[in-house]
């Protein structure tokens, strides 16, 4: 009875605290041992450091006025390739232009006027650079629109983020396709995004007018590499290659696009964990500058290192039918390039 007693008192009095505490500061502990690592992996990310030249290259970087796209076309422009900015709004590009060059002291960055929600805009774009750029090293597919609910149809009454990250892609490489086979050993870099696994592309309502464009947001990274897998293959023995990556997430404008209050509290948490655009460029920089890299194609990357995709985007007959469907939206002509 006595020794009963003194267990239990020892037991409340002492033990059970006892866990308490230690409990709690294990929780800590995990709690600073995870934002330890992931600190760690914020600063010392897939960098890429290598100092390859680019002199007498051109390069194409789509949506570059801000964020991972400005900084991809800085770095490209640092190591002396000649820049086309392809741009929607030509005067913050041209601003961008002039800090590019101030600080690479590369004269060679040019802005020209794209607009990837609109065919003729594509169709201008490209006709341009046909015509004066005798070729044609890489083209890098950057440009990406996000909204969170805000459905909106483009020119062509095609879904606003479907066409802009997707269809113009997809009928900018066709356009373009000629001069980069010309220019061979050429190659096409895509920004797509690991949470492409949150979404899929569906075949049987490509124009989803009628879906929430963050969903669609996910679906059109879905498209993305899909679409550079089934390219891949049919670039096979070109010379052309074609690979596509995840560039981390990044702190920059698209999240701006999450309404209020939501993007005030997670303002904090993007300054403290997301990349900056300059550590988000990495994976672009070295898929277009990499010597090592020019004969692979069909592959995903993350942090500087290939990366495996989930079994959804592994399916090449699926790959296949989404090509065919796209096809159709941009409304291949006769006279256009088949690849
Ligand atoms: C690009 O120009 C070449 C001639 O230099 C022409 O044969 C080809 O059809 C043009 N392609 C496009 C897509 O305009
Ligand atoms: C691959 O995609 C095709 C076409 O969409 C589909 O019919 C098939 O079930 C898929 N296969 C697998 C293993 O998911």
């Amino acid at each position: 009875m006595i020794v009963a007693e003194a267990w239990k008192a020892s037991y409340l009095y002492w033990v059970f605290p006892a866990l308490i505490v230690a409990t709690v500061f294990a929780i800590l502990g995990l709690i600073g041992v995870i934002f330890a690592i992931r600190l760690f992996a914020k600063y010392t990310c897939g960098r890429f450091r290598k100092t390859t030249r680019m002199d007498g290259k051109t390069v194409i970087v789509t949506g570059c006025t801000g964020g991972i796209g400005k900084e991809t076309a800085r770095d490209l422009a640092k190591r002396g390739a000649r820049v086309i900015m392809a741009c929607r709004n030509l005067e913050v590009a041209e601003k961008v232009k002039d800090e590019i060059i101030d600080s690479t002291k590369n004269t060679q960055v040019i802005v020209k006027k794209l607009d990837l929600s609109s065919f003729a805009s594509v169709r201008e774009f490209a006709a341009d650079i046909n015509k004066t750029e005798p070729k044609l090293d890489v083209l890098i597919h950057n440009a990406g629109y996000a909204d969170t609910f805000k459905k909106r149809k483009t020119v062509d009454d095609i879904e606003m983020t479907m066409e802009t990250n997707h269809y113009g892609p997809f009928l900018l490489t066709h356009l373009l396709i000629d001069l980069l086979k010309k220019s061979a050993p050429s190659r096409i870099v895509v920004v797509a995004s690991s949470l492409y696994r949150l979404a899929s592309f569906n075949i049987d309502n490509p124009n989803p007018v009628d879906t929430i464009p963050g969903y669609l947001y996910y679906a059109s990274k879905e498209a993305n590499i899909l679409f550079t897998r089934e390219l891949a293959r049919r670039l096979e023995g070109t010379g052309v290659t074609v690979n596509c990556l995840h560039p981390g997430l990044i702190e920059t404008g698209i999240w701006s696009s999450v309404p209020p209050p939501l993007n005030w509290m997670l303002f904090p948490i993007i300054k403290f964990f997301f990349k900056t655009p300059k550590q988000g460029c990495q994976t672009t920089v070295m898929l277009a500058v990499d010597e090592q890299l020019e004969k692979v194609s069909g592959k995903y990357f993350s942090d500087c290192r290939e990366s495996s995709l989930s079994s959804s985007v592994s399916n090449m007959s699926r790959a296949k039918k989404v090509w065919e469907v796209s096809e159709r939206m941009v409304k291949l002509g006769d006279d256009d390039p088949r690849i």
